[in-house]
């Protein structure tokens, strides 16, 4: 855990330069708009420890599987977004010395992020080994009104000295991945010009063959007078260089723009012309009003969905620090596009899609971005139902049977881990859930006919046939799985993948009823395609759903993790040695599978997306159980833990819960963020307030909430979207304000009670706890 960044409430702030952290702030200050992203590093040349980090949404390669003994059914490939060529390079030259802070003696360093107007700001003094000292600010961001442009302003002031100088702006395509399997290249170069002040670069990735343009124009100024430019061109490197005289307290400002195009989007040949004019529209803009567009776009999003805490600044900064990465990483306009675990923030986990985007992520799209952007995250997976029936196929299932891969970039199953994620089955659990979750939050049907039903089919069969009869139970089993928890590997009956395959069987049995009687056109349609014959494949379902085992212990009055999981000793997580911890640092693999420990919600997952049919006793004595042995070693688990206490009246445990995800970054936590964000733990800090202390659900079509203020806090507001309003949520001192902002009249629960907020008013309620 570290602790050096400043607080405050709308940026990220870190003074003075500590080498050390440098792969840190790196991951912290990265910068995003959904079409690319990248880490913090340097403009100029830096030969210290870094992670170079520039990637493009939806450009990947198929780094090969590196396995020791190849076994039938394991992927033959594991995709990686790859680090693409890096546009923000300046290089400073002055006399024979190279501006580099690793040799220099660096004061007056900060790092800005800020997050109200989205753009990253460094200065710093430096003072080169021959003594001359000089005062650079860089600004730069990535646009989100123009998202294939970016722009970064650069300022060098000489403090005690004259010189000739060499700056050269450039784009570097001779990148690697640092996670590359076999230390392969994985970008060749197709076209490179320079011209004047302008360059292009156009790679095409090794066996997928994308082709992406990174282009740039450069302007240096002295006095406002523009310094003349002259073209460079080498081996996968393009740029514009010039001489200048510095002169003692001169500022000379070098401005960039820069984009990046791929063949996702433009045909191949109009690459490099398109990308012209998205920087001549840059540079005809200038970099200001680029900023104030900036600043107005991310205006908007913190209309959609901030979060205002008051009385705690710590907890201000961090909740938007994960809104802001979020709202980076995913802005719903490409349904070719997902949510990687560490967005575009580093290489760990390959910027390839997991559950995490149906089980976490979701909620916060559904609340703030709207219908049409969640409405994407699940048309994603339609369009990968063909590849999930091929990966089924694959490992002996048929009859359209589908079953969605546990890590994917274009459908095709891509994990590099066998003996985990292979069989964490349960990701077609969430898939099914999230369909029905998204349903529930927009009331939008017509989504079912239109693309869910097919994908609830394909699950429900895989579950149908994934299941085999016990004859010793007469109950119908699921052998060889592992379930959220990641700390046990090929158990049987995992209790949350039992529950959520039965869940996925009755609800699919349910879409078919709505869809035959709302739209029975398209339900005959879908009949035809999916050659689903209602009568015997429902049946199969229902006799599933009604035989399903679920292991329980009748005793502690609590569902069992899975079969056998008494057997294991039982010595708490409290009762650890501190020093143990964290145990997928110090244990072997095969202690922490013997052991009792649970790396993430697993039973309380299910409790958590089914709550509705447990009792509070039955949720308190399963949390009350699973919560000592849980030791969250996965971002992903203290947000489920916290919304459970939240429900469960423990206020001062789920504020704990929620203190431990949301400046889990920004605090290195886990000790790991210089390999990147988490990403889509973030989304969970979200839902820790939201669905947490606000206890916001949706139930029967009806908004509803009964908040409670945590720790110090004076009072946290939130804006959401439901069903064609806008509210503005406020918890305070003295009650809740439920603010209007548009749409029609709305009746939303407040503890229960029904509460109607006319459009465009404010109602206020003391209730409960809130009342002083
Ligand atoms: C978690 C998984 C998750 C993955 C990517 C793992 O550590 O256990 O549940 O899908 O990270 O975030």
């Amino acid at each position: 855990m570290k602790q050096y960044i400043k607080t405050d409430e709308w940026n990220i702030i870190e003074e003075g330069f500590v080498p050390h952290y440098n792969k840190i702030s790196e991951s912290i200050f990265s910068l995003g708009n959904g079409r690319m992203g990248q880490r913090a590093n340097f403009e100029e040349a830096y030969s210290g420890e870094t992670l170079q980090g520039n990637y493009v949404a939806g450009v990947y390669y198929p780094d090969k599987t590196r396995v020791g003994w190849w076994k039938n059914g394991y992927p033959e490939y594991f995709a990686k977004v790859l680090n693409a060529a890096n546009w923000i390079g300046i290089d400073i030259r002055i006399g024979d010395e190279v501006l580099d802070l690793h040799h220099a003696k660096v004061s007056s360093f900060s790092r800005v992020l800020n997050m109200k107007e989205g753009y990253l700001q460094r200065s710093f003094t430096a003072t080169m080994k021959s003594g001359k000292e000089v005062r650079v600010t860089a600004t730069r961001f990535c646009s989100i009104a123009d998202d294939e442009a970016c722009a970064i302003r650069y300022s060098i002031t000489p403090l005690n000295f004259d010189s000739e100088a060499v700056i050269t702006g450039y784009i570097d395509g001779d990148i690697r991945n640092q996670d590359a399997n076999y230390d392969e290249k994985f970008w060749e170069s197709v076209y490179s010009h320079a011209e004047g002040n302008s360059a292009y670069l156009v790679l095409r990735t090794r066996k997928t063959g994308f082709d992406v343009c990174t282009g740039q124009q450069l302007f240096i100024l002295q006095d406002g007078q523009p310094v003349s430019i002259q073209p460079v061109q080498r081996e996968k490197y393009v740029g514009g260089s010039a001489v200048a005289v510095l002169s003692r307290n001169q500022e000379t400002i070098i401005f960039k723009y820069a984009a990046n195009l791929s063949s996702e989007n433009h045909a191949r040949e109009a690459l490099a012309g398109n990308c012209r004019l998205v920087l001549e529209r840059a540079a005809a803009k200038g970099f200001e009003s680029m900023l104030k567009e900036q600043a107005a776009a991310w205006a908007r999003k913190w209309e959609e969905s901030d979060i205002v805490i008051e009385g705690d600044a710590a907890a201000q900064q961090a909740i938007r620090f994960n809104i802001f990465q979020l709202n980076q990483t995913y802005t719903g306009e490409d349904a070719r596009l997902n949510i990687g675990p560490k967005g575009f923030t580093g290489e760990k986990y390959g910027g390839s899609t997991y559950w995490d985007t149906e089980a976490y992520c979701l909620p916060f799209y559904l609340a703030t971005a709207g219908q049409q952007v969640a409405r994407n995250l699940l048309v994603y997976r339609y369009k990968h139902l063909e590849k999930a029936i091929e990966n089924a196929v694959k490992l002996g299932f048929s009859n359209g049977a589908a079953l969605y891969p546990m890590v994917t970039i274009n459908g095709e199953e891509c994990h590099n881990e066998w003996e985990i994620t292979f069989e964490e089955i349960h990701r077609n659990a969430a898939i099914a859930f999230a369909i029905f979750n998204y349903i529930r939050y927009t009331g939008d049907e017509a989504y079912l006919a239109e693309y869910g039903l097919e994908v609830l089919i394909g699950i429900a069969r895989f579950w149908a046939q994934r299941v085999n009869w016990s004859h010793a139970r007469e109950q119908y089993v699921m052998l060889g799985v592992t379930g959220p928890n990641e700390y046990e590997n090929n158990v049987n009956n995992n209790w949350y993948t039992n529950t959520m395959a039965a869940w996925c069987l009755q609800y699919a049995t349910e879409a078919l009823q709505q869809v035959v009687a709302t739209n029975p056109e398209r339900y005959e349609a879908i009949l035809q395609k999916t050659a689903l014959d209602v009568k015997k494949e429902t049946g199969q379902w229902q006799h599933v759903i009604k035989h399903m085992y679920y292991p329980e212990d009748e005793q502690l009055g609590i569902f069992l993790q899975q079969d056998g999981y008494m057997d294991k000793d039982q010595t708490l997580v409290k009762d650890l040695d501190p020093a143990q911890r964290p145990l997928n640092q110090k244990w072997s693999w095969d202690r922490i599978l013997r052991s009792c420990y649970i790396k993430q919600a697993d039973v309380l997952q299910g409790l958590y997306f089914l709550e509705d049919r447990y009792d509070q006793d039955t949720i308190r004595r399963n949390f009350d159980f699973y919560e000592p042995r849980t030791v969250h070693e996965s971002s992903l688990s203290p947000c489920v833990h916290a919304i459970l206490a939240a429900r469960l009246g423990d206020e001062q445990r789920a504020y704990e819960f929620y203190l431990r995800t949301s400046r889990l970054d920004l605090d290195d936590y886990n000790n790991d963020t210089e390999d990147g964000l988490h990403i889509t733990s973030m989304a969970g800090t979200w839902m820790s307030v939201v669905e947490g202390f606000a206890g916001m659900r949706v139930r029967g079509g009806q908004l509803q909430f009964s908040p409670f203020l945590p720790g110090k806090w004076q009072s946290f507001a939130f804006n959401i979207r439901f069903r064609g309003n806008v509210l503005k949520v406020k918890a305070g001192k003295h009650g809740v304000n439920i603010e209007n902002h548009s749409g029609g009249d709305i009746t939303v629960l407040i503890y229960g009670e029904p509460c109607e907020v006319a459009a465009g008013a404010t109602v206020q309620l003391k209730h409960g706890n809130l009342v002083n």
